[in-house]
């Protein structure tokens, strides 16, 4: 733990740069089983939110496990480590004035608590992506679900990892049974209600 650093407040502040892009700014959290379509819908949805103007950007699961969180592992302990860093850089994204999707599984509700705590009320949106394992495990798209059931990867979420329900999410969308529209329409109806869009 560093010791003798002291905070320097910006001149520049979060709310000068939400007013620059005429947007609030916040945490779009994505939660849910591997292929429970994650990844596919926070895409469809920073396109739809781009195409109206809105500064996004998406941080995904698979994508940052190959950068700045390329040294963890799928232990409790790392997965912990891997929301608390993710937490911290979508907490930068809602200072720089952004809306910030996040795709990963993030299976335990403490790890999702602390992200949610590091930003304002309001500002962390769970969105929790439901689908039944077995539609993910028919869905398989890279054969994990497979693997996973031959023991040939340990600790996969949903078959010898647990994934922890979230309790009180802002939006739970049905993605086994409804089209990939209607919930891209469910999310930007909430974001109108709020007063993002
Ligand atoms: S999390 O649990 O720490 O939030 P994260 O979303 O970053 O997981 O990564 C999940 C992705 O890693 C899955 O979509 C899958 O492609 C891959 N993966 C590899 N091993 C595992 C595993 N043991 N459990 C879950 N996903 C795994």
């Amino acid at each position: 733990m560093a010791q003798n650093i002291v905070w320097h407040n910006t001149t520049v502040t979060k709310k000068d740069r939400q007013e620059l892009n005429g947007h609030k700014s916040g945490i779009l959290w994505f939660t849910g089983l591997s292929a429970s379509g994650k990844s596919t819908l926070a895409n469809v949805l920073e396109k739809e939110l781009h195409t109206r103007g809105l500064r996004t950007y998406l941080l995904d699961g698979d994508n940052i496990r190959h950068g700045i969180n390329k040294d963890l592992g799928f232990s409790p302990e790392d997965r912990t480590e891997n929301i608390r860093r993710i937490g911290e850089v979508a907490k930068l994204f809602v200072d720089a004035g952004a809306l910030v999707l996040t795709a990963f599984i993030s299976p335990y509700q403490a790890d999702r608590q602390l992200a949610r705590s590091l930003v304002d009320e309001g500002e962390f949106i769970e969105i929790y992506v439901k689908c039944s394992i077995e539609t993910c495990e028919q869905r398989d798209p890279k054969g994990l679900y497979k693997k996973a059931k031959n023991g040939e990867i340990p600790q996969f979420t949903g078959i010898s990892s647990p994934y922890e329900e979230p309790e009180k999410p802002e939006l739970i969308v049905e993605n086994d049974k409804q089209t990939l529209q209607q919930s891209v329409e469910q999310i930007i109806t909430y974001l109108e209600e709020k007063g993002f869009i």
